[in-house]
C-alpha cells in the first residue's frame, strides 16, 4: 500500500451539480457520476438510497419515502440532505472517516458568501479534511484545455440542469459572467406543458427529460424523429400514450433555448473588445449536459448571422464576434476539468488554484 498517499489522504474533486454529482479521485479517475438525488424515509429521517437508485424512486415512492434533489439552481436548498449525499459519495470512493481527504469543489460563479460557507460546511461535515472551491466555468475551461492562465479571452457556456453560466475568462480569472436560472429542467417543463396543451396528457418531468434526450433538438434535423410518451389523460384520468415529434419538441423548447442564446449575446456585448476578439477567433466552448442537445451549436451560429445584420443596420462599429467559429461540445472535457482540479491541489491546499473567486463580477 502506498503509505505516503494514505498519510496525505485522498484527493478528490467534486462537481456538485443540481442534476448530477461527479467525484474524481486522484490516481483513479471519475469514481462517481450519479444523479444528485437522495431518498429519505419521512418517518425515521433515514436515508434509503442515494444517486441513481434514489433517482429511480422519483415520482414512484410510497407515501413515506421522499426522493429529494437537495440542490436548486446550483446552490444548496437542503443543507442536511446535501451533506448526507456528499458523505455517501465520499465514503463510496474511500474518502470518508479517517482518510482525511482533501476536496476541491466546483461551485456556481455567482454564489454568495453564505452559500459558499454552506457548501464548505457540508463537505467538511461529510468527512473531508479540507475543502477548496473553484468556480464552475473556470473548471470547465481548464478541463477543455483553454489557456485560462494567459492574457487571452476564452468563453465558456455551461448549460446544466438548473442553471446556465456564461463566462469570459482571462489571466486565471473570470472577467465577465452571467448566470441564469434556466437550464435543462426548463426545457423539460416546457415539454410537459406542450404535451398537456396539445394532447391533454399529463406527463412527469422525468418522462419529458427522456423525450428531450431521445428527440429534442435546437435546430431542424436532416431527418426529423419522434418518440412515445406515457402519462395520464387529463379528461378520462386513464393512462395513455402519445407520440411527439422532434419539430414539436423544438417549438416547445424554443423559448428557454432562446433565453440561453440571449444571455450569451448579452455577455459578449459586455466583454472588453480585446477579449471579444480572442473569442471571435477561438470560438466559444459549450459544457454541461445541455450542450448535448442536438443542433445547439447551429443556434449560436445563427446568432452570429443575426448580429452581423444588426451591426450593419445600426451602422456602428459595434464589435461583432464570430461566435460559432469553433464550438466544441465538451461534456467529457467537463469531467476532465475535475481531473485538472486535482492536479491543482498537488502540493498543498488552495494556493495553486486560479483565483477566479477574486475576479470582480460584472
Ligand atoms: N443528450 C442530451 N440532450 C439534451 N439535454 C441533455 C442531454 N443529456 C443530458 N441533458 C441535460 O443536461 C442537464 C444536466 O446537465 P449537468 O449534469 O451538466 O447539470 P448539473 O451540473 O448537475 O447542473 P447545474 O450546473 O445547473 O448545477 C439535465 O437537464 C439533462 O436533461
Ligand atoms: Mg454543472
Amino acid at each position: 500500500m502506498d503509505l505516503w498517499r494514505f498519510r496525505r489522504g485522498r484527493e478528490l474533486a467534486i462537481d456538485l451539480g443540481t442534476a448530477n454529482t461527479l467525484v474524481f479521485v486522484r490516481g483513479e479517475g471519475i469514481a462517481v457520476f450519479e444523479p444528485s438525488v437522495v431518498a429519505i424515509d419521512e418517518r425515521t429521517q433515514e436515508v434509503q438510497a442515494v444517486g441513481e437508485a434514489a433517482r429511480r424512486m422519483i415520482g414512484r415512492t410510497p407515501a413515506t419515502i421522499r426522493a429529494i434533489r437537495p440542490l436548486r439552481h446550483g446552490v444548496i436548498a437542503d443543507f442536511d440532505v446535501t451533506a448526507e449525499m456528499l458523505r455517501y459519495f465520499i465514503r463510496r470512493v474511500g474518502g470518508g472517516g479517517l482518510s482525511f481527504s482533501r476536496v476541491v469543489l466546483c461551485v456556481p460563479s455567482g454564489i454568495t458568501d453564505v452559500e459558499r460557507e454552506a457548501v464548505e460546511d457540508a463537505t467538511l461535515a461529510a468527512g473531508a479534511r479540507s475543502v477548496a472551491l473553484i468556480e464552475e466555468p473556470m473548471a470547465a475551461a481548464i478541463g477543455a484545455g483553454l489557456p485560462v492562465g494567459e492574457p487571452q479571452g476564452s468563453m465558456i457556456v455551461d448549460i446544466g440542469g438548473g442553471t446556465t453560466e456564461v463566462a469570459v475568462l482571462s489571466l486565471g480569472g473570470i472577467v465577465v459572467w452571467e448566470s441564469i436560472r434556466v437550464g435543462g429542467y426548463e426545457l423539460d417543463e416546457a415539454i410537459v406543458r406542450h404535451v398537456d396543451t396539445s394532447a391533454r396528457l399529463l406527463i412527469g418531468s422525468e418522462t419529458a427529460e427522456s423525450a428531450k434526450i431521445s428527440c429534442g433538438s435546437a435546430w431542424p434535423l436532416a431527418e426529423e424523429i419522434e418518440t412515445d410518451v406515457a402519462g395520464r389523460d387529463r379528461v378520462t384520468g386513464l393512462l395513455r400514450r402519445t407520440t411527439i415529434t422532434s419539430e414539436e419538441v423544438r417549438a416547445a423548447t424554443a423559448q428557454p433555448v432562446g433565453t440561453i442564446v440571449e444571455t450569451v449575446k448579452r455577455t459578449l456585448e459586455s466583454t472588453p473588445p480585446e477579449l471579444a476578439a480572442d473569442i471571435s477567433s477561438r470560438g466559444i466552448v459549450l459544457a454541461g449536459g445541455g450542450a448535448l442537445l442536438r443542433g445547439i451549436r447551429h443556434v449560436f451560429a445563427e446568432l452570429r448571422a443575426q448580429d452581423r445584420k444588426l451591426a450593419k443596420a445600426r451602422r456602428s462599429n459595434v464589435f461583432v464576434p464570430h461566435l460559432a467559429n469553433r464550438l466544441t461540445d465538451v461534456r467529457s472535457s467537463g469531467r476532465e476539468a475535475v481531473r485538472v482540479h486535482v492536479d491543482l491541489i498537488e502540493a498543498d491546499s488552495t494556493a495553486a488554484l486560479p483565483s477566479a473567486a477574486a475576479a470582480p463580477p460584472i
